[in-house]
C-alpha cells in the first residue's frame, strides 16, 4: 500500500514518517498475544491470569444507585467544566476524615478524568523545552511521555530492592537537577509494592525546596495500604508547600471505569492544572461526581477493597513461597513484585524476566507482567476473577501445584 501524503505530516514525538510502521511489540501487547496463544494450544488448561492491573468488582451497590438516580437529573445534562462543588466538598471531608488534611474545596482541590489524564497534563504547567521530570522506574510512565512531547527529558531514579524501593536522591547529578522542575512519586508504588514512609516525605520536601522541585506524588493506590494506616503527602508538614497529591477513586472503590479522581495540595498549583486541563476536556459527567461523591462519604468501601486484596495477597505469598520465589506481602497496591526465576531445573535459562513470564504462560498457562527496567522481576496482580474464598483457594492450589511441578530456579 502506498503512503498516504499525510505520513510525511506525523510529528516526531510519535514516530514522524514512520509512524505506524514499526515492527516493536509492547510489552503489553506481548502479553495479550502469549494469552491468546495459550488458550488456542491448551483449551483443556485454565488460563491463571496474574497480568491484570484492575480490579475485578464493581462500584459498590449504593455508589452504582446514586449513579442510576442522578443519571435522569437534567441538570446534570451539560458540561461541568473544572467539576462541582459536591464533589470538591466530598474530597474535602475525606481528606479531613482519613488524613486529618485540611483542604479548600475550591482553590485546593479539582478534579480530573482519572488519574492518567492529570499526569498527562501536569507536564504543560512547567515543562519548557531542556527542562527535566525526575521519575522513578519502573513505574506509570505517563508524566514521562509528556514530558518529553514539550521537549523536556527525563531523568529515572531507578527504585531497587538494595533501596527499599526508594529512589536515591543524593545521587542525582547536579548538571540535571539545575534544569529539573519536577519530582514525580507514587507512593503506594506500582509495582514494587513499597509505600512511602513519614520519614522519606520530610526528606521529600526538604530536597524539593532545596533544588525548587514541584513534587507530583500520585497516589493512586493510596487506598490499597495494608500494614499501617494510608500516608498522604499533604500530611507531613511542608507537602502542600511543595507539590500535589493525585488521587484516583479507581483501585480503592472499584470504580477504574468511571474516569474520576482529583489533583489536590499548593492551590496555585492546582489552579496551573485545572488551567491546563480547561483547555483539554469539559469536566467529567456530573452524574458520576455525584456518585463518586458518594463514594468518599463511605468509609466502608476503600475498607472492603482493601481486606480482600490483603487476603489475596497473603495467600499468593504461601502458593508462590512453597513453590521457591522469596516474596512477601507488599505494603500497598495489589501487585506482588518478586525477583524472577533464573531458570528451570534440567531446563531453559532466563535472562530476563521477559524469557521467564513467555516461559510460565507457554508452558502452565500463567501469566505474569515482566520488569526488567531496574533488576528483574515478575509482577502478580490479585485481580483475576473467582466468585468466593472457596474459588480463591482452588487457584492458589492450582498456582502452586503447576509452578513446583516446572522446579523453577532462583
Ligand atoms: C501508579 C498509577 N497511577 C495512575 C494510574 C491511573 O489510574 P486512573 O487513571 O484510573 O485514575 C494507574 C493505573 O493503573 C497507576 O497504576
Amino acid at each position: 500500500m502506498n503512503d498516504p501524503y499525510f505520513q510525511q505530516l506525523f510529528a516526531e514525538r510519535i514516530g514522524g514518517a514512520g509512524h505506524g510502521k514499526g515492527t516493536e511489540i509492547y510489552k503489553f501487547e506481548k502479553i495479550k498475544r502469549a494469552k491468546r496463544k495459550a488458550l488456542a494450544e491448551h483449551p483443556e488448561r485454565q488460563l491463571i491470569d496474574f497480568g491484570i492491573g484492575e480490579n475485578d468488582e464493581m462500584a459498590a451497590a449504593p455508589v452504582r444507585r446514586v449513579m442510576a438516580e442522578e443519571i435522569n437529573r437534567p441538570e446534570n445534562r451539560g458540561y461541568s467544566d473544572n467539576g462541582i462543588a459536591e464533589f470538591r466538598e466530598a474530597v474535602a471531608r475525606f481528606m479531613q476524615r482519613e488524613f486529618h488534611v485540611e483542604l479548600d474545596p475550591r482553590r485546593e482541590i479539582n478534579h480530573c478524568i482519572g488519574t492518567k489524564t492529570a499526569l498527562a497534563m501536569l507536564p504543560a504547567a512547567f515543562i519548557n523545552p531542556g527542562d527535566v521530570t525526575l521519575m522513578t522506574v519502573p513505574g506509570y510512565p505517563v508524566a514521562g511521555t509528556h514530558t518529553k512531547y514539550y521537549g523536556g527529558e527525563v531523568y529515572p531514579l531507578a527504585l531497587r530492592a538494595e533501596k527499599g524501593f526508594l529512589p536515591d536522591l543524593a545521587a542525582i547529578p547536579a548538571e540535571v537537577l539545575r534544569r529539573a522542575k519536577l519530582l514525580v512519586l507514587n507512593y503506594p508504588n506500582s509495582p514494587t509494592g513499597r509505600t512511602a514512609t513519614r520519614e522519606f516525605y520530610v526528606r521529600v520536601i526538604e530536597f524539593a525546596r532545596r533544588h525548587e522541585l514541584v513534587v507530583v506524588q500520585d497516589a493512586a493506590h493510596l487506598m490499597l495500604t495494608y500494614h499501617e494506616p494510608p500516608l498522604s503527602f499533604l500530611q507531613v508538614p511542608g507537602g502542600s508547600d511543595v507539590g500535589v497529591e493525585v488521587h484516583s477513586l479507581s483501585k480503592g472503590w472499584n470504580m477504574i471505569g468511571w474516569r474520576m479522581g482529583w489533583v489536590c495540595g499548593h492551590e496555585r498549583l492546582v489552579r496551573a492544572f485545572a488551567d491546563v486541563k480547561d483547555n483539554c476536556d469539559s469536566g467529567q459527567f456530573m452524574a458520576i461526581q455525584k456518585a463518586a461523591a458518594a463514594a468518599l462519604d463511605d468509609p466502608d468501601i476503600p475498607r472492603q477493597t482493601r481486606r480482600k486484596y490483603l487476603r489475596r495477597l497473603e495467600k499468593l505469598v504461601i502458593a508462590l513461597r512453597r513453590s521457591g520465589f522469596e516474596c512477601r506481602v507488599p505494603g500497598g497496591t495489589y501487585f506482588l513484585y518478586t525477583p524472577s526465576p533464573k531458570g528451570v531445573a534440567g531446563g531453559p535459562r532466563f535472562e530476563t524476566a521477559e524469557a521467564a513470564s513467555q516461559y510460565l504462560i507457554a508452558e502452565q498457562s500463567i501469566s505474569t507482567v515482566p520488569w526488567d527496567d531496574a533488576g528483574a522481576y515478575l509482577r502478580l496482580s490479585v485481580t483475576y476473577v473467582a466468585p468466593d474464598e472457596a474459588a480463591e483457594d482452588a487457584l492458589m492450589a492450582q498456582t502452586e501445584q503447576r509452578l513446583r511441578q516446572i522446579r523453577l530456579e532462583f
